[in-house]
């Protein structure tokens, strides 16, 4: 969804020449919020003759700043802008930023103004609207309440008072030329403070070329930033924050956030795996959270989880361990559906929800529909200060790193690690597993990074080869039991949303209930074989290779059941523990290398963004 920046330097710093250009600065940052899904892009800037300068277009942020020389805008003060469209098409003139009538305030917003029309109607005879967004009518609000007051931070609280739905949004005002004011409610929104000056953004990614420490800011807080200053107000409250006391120092270094000599971010992030799963059993080990969330789950009167997309597949493998480990059954939801499941949640009740960006507004509004139930809710999440992090009752990260492909890959497997690990500690605090026991799945897990860099090393090649022949296919089906489920829904998530080919998982034994009437000769069926289904995705490939399919095992095991598929992709073999690791890599490069194959960018799937912060 819509990315955000916004910029503002110290003058001392703009005078000795030696920074980039303001223009060229924020279009870096926005490339580094291409993730988030956009289809056009802008920037304003107040340049050093004092005016406005805003360009803006449809288009990716290289043809556009490019098109429009963003470049060769200077100044100390600017904000940028990558939009996802969703009210009036994305074109030229809905780009951000929107001008008020005079071009004297400018402004950049993600998020969905609800009541757009009642203040569009109240305003449009007295204001000129050019284009059809909801945003733009905000900044007509402004200017609006501007005329009355001659106070700029009062009329712009008193007009984001009047907005309903979400925002994270960025003023730029020559009514006040020292400063950047913002406000959020429920889209993201983070300050950074920097030796150069100040910042605000979406996230991350797009401040760490400047500064790593940053203020994640909480819904309903509005306020501006300075050369020298942050100041935020809670306006519900009406009470100052102090900054100061809310900085958190992030360790992402910035070339992290970079392809580091890759083609596609997807696949450095494939690669990163290894490392990515190293660093979060690192951190788990040493994390009292697991032990407290382990503390607070064995107690829970019942054990709910929810997540989306891919997360979500990662809650139902960490469903599995828990189920197995403890011993206590687990209801696991898509978050969207949370209005269902939040009716009933009772006190006692305790909620797991994961999510990598910790932004996802579905599962944000099931963690807070669950805690208004008097559920306990304990979080995995890979951004530290995101809205999931500060709402939950207790969060887990995952050390994943930033992740800035769309598709969910190093993310997925972190998130796997973690859950397993917790329904170990789960395990062990309902006294279904003793300390050698919890011991020797701690020591396994240890292995989980370098049996995927194993497993990555293993079958790149023959999965290369063998996307040449899937790239050509329009359906697919992934099978597994057990464990191998979650796997193949993720493994269907995958083929569909990077290479567009419609995929569907199920689990194996389904297929005779309905699924397999479409299968025809050349059908590309795969198998995900886990330790404990041998026997019976033995007889599954058979019913399949029966009715001619294309049968293709991602196996660690050698067996004449499983050798009869067409195709066998050999893994190297490991603990049932190790297998999601092991069996992950193969499906997340099939999709990789199809969609390049067939000429799309795996990286900017088409309508989809990083982060889903609107229902
Ligand atoms: O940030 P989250 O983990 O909460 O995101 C949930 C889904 O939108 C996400 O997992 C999505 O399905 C993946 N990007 C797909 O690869």
């Amino acid at each position: 969804m819509c990315g955000i920046i916004g910029i503002l330097l110290k003058k001392n710093v703009k005078a000795s020449k030696k920074t980039d250009s303001l223009g060229k600065m924020l279009t870096r940052g926005l490339h580094t919020l291409e993730y988030r899904g956009y289809d056009s892009v802008g920037i304003c800037i107040l340049d050093n003759n004092g005016s406005l300068v805003l360009r803006k277009g449809k288009g990716t942020i290289s043809n556009v700043s490019r098109k429009l020389s963003f470049n060769t805008l200077d100044g100390v003060i600017g904000i940028g802008h990558t939009r996802w469209a969703t009210h009036g098409p994305p074109n030229d003139i809905n780009a951000h930023p929107h001008f008020d009538c005079k071009e004297k305030i400018a402004i950049i917003h993600n998020g969905i103004i609800k009541n757009y029309l009642t203040l569009k109607k109240e305003l449009k005879n007295t204001h000129v609207f050019r284009s059809e967004t909801d945003t733009e009518v905000i900044v007509h609000l402004i200017e609006e309440k501007y005329e009355e007051t001659k106070d700029f931070y009062k009329a712009f609280k008193e007009s984001v008072r009047r907005l309903e739905g979400s925002y994270a949004l960025v003023v730029v005002t020559l009514h006040d030329k020292e400063k950047l004011f913002f406000a959020k409610k429920e889209s993201p929104l983070i300050i950074g403070v920097g030796r150069n000056g100040n910042y605000v953004a979406s996230d991350i990614p797009a401040l760490l070329e400047h500064t790593n420490k940053i203020i994640p800011l909480n819904d309903n807080e509005i306020g501006w930033i300075s050369p020298n200053s942050v100041f935020i107000e809670n306006m519900a409250t009406g009470e100052i924050e102090e900054p100061s006391k809310r900085i958190i120092t992030v360790n992402w270094k910035p070339e992290m956030a970079r392809k580091g000599g890759y083609p596609h971010y997807m696949i450095k992030e494939i690669h990163e795996q290894p490392i990515a799963l190293k660093s979060t059993f690192d951190g788990l080990v040493s994390d009292d959270r697991i032990v407290l969330a382990a503390n607070k789950i064995s107690e829970a009167k019942r054990i709910f989880i929810s997540a989306a997309g891919t997360s979500y597949h990662a809650g139902l493998m960490t469903k599995f361990f828990i189920e197995k480990y403890a011993r206590q059954p687990v209801y696991a939801f898509i978050s969207s559906e949370y209005k269902h499941h939040s009716t009933f949640v009772q006190e006692g009740d305790v909620l797991l929800v994961i999510s990598q960006s910790g932004e996802t507004i579905d599962t944000l509004k099931a963690l807070r529909a669950f805690k208004d139930g008097g559920a306990t809710v304990i979080s995995i999440t890979n951004v530290l200060g995101s809205a999931i992090d500060r709402e939950s009752d207790l969060s887990i990260p995952t050390r994943a790193g930033p992740e800035i492909g769309v598709a969910a890959t190093k993310t997925f497997t972190t998130q796997i690690l973690t859950g397993i690990y917790l329904a170990a500690h789960i395990g062990y605090q309902r006294g279904n597993i003793n300390a050698t026991e919890l011991k020797e799945i701690s020591s396994q897990l240890s292995q989980a990074g370098s049996v995927t860099g194993k497993s990555i090393v293993k079958s790149e090649g023959i999965i290369r080869e063998l996307s040449e022949t899937i790239s050509q296919k329009n359906n697919a089906y992934f099978l597994g039991r057990g464990i191998g489920v979650p796997l193949a829904m993720e493994a269907a998530l995958k083929l569909k949303e990077i290479a567009y080919i419609h995929a569907e998982a199920y689990p194996a034994g389904e297929s005779k209930h309905g699924p397999i009437a479409i299968v025809e000769k050349a059908f590309p069926v795969f198998f995900m074989v886990t330790s404990d289904s041998i026997e019976e995705i033995s007889g599954n490939i058979a019913e399949m290779n029966a009715r001619e399919a294309h049968t293709i095992a991602l196996t660690t095991q050698l067996d004449p059941g499983i050798e009869k598929a067409q195709t066998i992709i050999y893994l190297p073999p490991t603990t049932q523990i190790l297998e999601p690791f092991v069996l992950t890599p193969p499906f997340q490069l099939l999709a990789y290398y199809s969609a390049v194959r067939l000429g799309y960018d795996p990286d900017k799937p088409r309508n989809l963004a990083k982060t889903v912060t609107v229902e």
